[in-house]
């Protein structure tokens, strides 16, 4: 039995921090911001508003298109890296707000491959016969940003997209997903304290080690090879070409990996979604937030093959193809 996506929903924080915004903050340029990563604008929370408050606004919405009340609900995942607190899960103050009082639920923290990981353990799920379960990537990165980092401040954004998982009526749905790591590059990208091999101190505070720290320019090489990697495993898996390939729904961490990715493979780029130009690198929102304006504005229709594929912390890869 395969999965499908039943309904989408997205949530997005009001307040817009553009590229101008940032050049106050620190020696950075709108053009160099543009030119290097294609992001023009991100949102950010407001104080008080944390992951479970934007995971419930998408959640709400992805359950409404799907027809499916929250008390349908089997299991909820809520891939992040930025959750509320470390106890209790995002998930479980998720499930409370939505009423979702018969699901189970937990948090997947895969970096910005979250959401795959996450739709991945749903497709498994649905196949032991669970009938719907919500899957939502939400981020709020600019608590973990520091934000007097040129190098880092500039990449990430807030937000949230949720999808609705139930079994499909026909031969259409998720047709695979595959997923990697490799901990041997874990230091490319990392927040190196706060957690229990470094729990918060003063020292680590004041040498901002509760932030973002990437080596982007080796993250880079290893995400652009690591991607077309993962894409064509996908491909071949489901014996389709790039031409078979009707959307594709990339994780949005900068424009450059994309076009690099794209070109590599011979993928036309005008079948990418892009939302980084507004809302930045968003993690395990990405995708998910990706996904959910291409369905509303229709650039995917029910039979459109959709290719996804992620590449964040970890290191962590994944891609998936899809007959909506
Ligand atoms: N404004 C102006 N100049 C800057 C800025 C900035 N915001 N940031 C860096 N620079 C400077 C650097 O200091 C450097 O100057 P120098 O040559 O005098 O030393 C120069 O620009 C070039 O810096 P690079 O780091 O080599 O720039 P690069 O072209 O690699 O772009 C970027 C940096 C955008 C971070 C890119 O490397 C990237 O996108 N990397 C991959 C990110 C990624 O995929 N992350 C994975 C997901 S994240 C997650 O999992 C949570």
């Amino acid at each position: 039995m395969k999965s499908q996506i039943l309904g989408t929903g997205s949530y997005v924080p009001e307040r817009v921090l553009t590229n101008g915004d940032l050049e106050r903050m620190v020696a950075t340029s709108d053009t160099w911001i543009i030119e290097r990563t294609g992001i023009r604008e991100r949102r950010v929370v407001a104080t008080g508003q944390a992951c479970s408050d934007l995971a419930t606004e998408a959640a709400q919405q992805a359950l409404k298109h799907a027809g499916v009340s929250a008390t349908d609900l089997g299991l909820i995942l809520i891939a992040t890296c930025t959750g509320d607190t470390p106890l209790p899960s995002t998930a479980c103050e998720v499930q409370e707000r939505l009423g979702a009082t018969q699901a189970a639920a937990c948090d997947i923290n895969a970096a910005c491959c979250g959401f795959l990981y996450a739709l991945a353990i749903a497709d498994a799920y649905i196949k032991t016969g669970f009938r719907h379960i919500l899957v939502v990537g939400s981020e709020v990165m600019s608590v973990i940003t520091d934000w007097t980092d040129r190098s880092t401040c500039v990449l990430f954004g807030d937000g949230a997209g949720a999808a609705v998982i139930g079994p499909s009526e026909n031969e259409d749905g998720v047709l695979s997903l595959h997923l990697h790591a490799d901990g041997h590059y874990s230091d490319l990208i990392a927040v190196p304290c706060g957690g229990s091999s470094c729990p918060p101190s003063e020292k680590s505070l004041a040498e901002r080690l509760q932030f973002i720290k990437m080596k982007g320019n080796e993250t880079f090489k290893i995400a652009v090879k690591t991607m077309e990697g993962a894409i064509r495993e996908a491909l071949s898996a489901n014996n389709l070409t790039v031409e078979d390939v009707d959307v594709f729904v990339p994780h949005q961490a900068n424009i450059r990996i994309l076009k690099a990715v794209s070109q590599r493979l011979g993928l036309p780029f005008s079948k990418t979604v892009i939302n980084l130009d507004r809302f930045g690198n968003t993690s395990a929102a990405s995708i998910p937030l990706a996904l959910d304006e291409a369905v509303k504005d229709g650039r995917i229709q029910r039979g459109s093959i959709v290719l996804f594929a992620a590449f964040g912390a970890g290191l962590t890869w994944a891609s998936g193809v899809m007959r909506w």
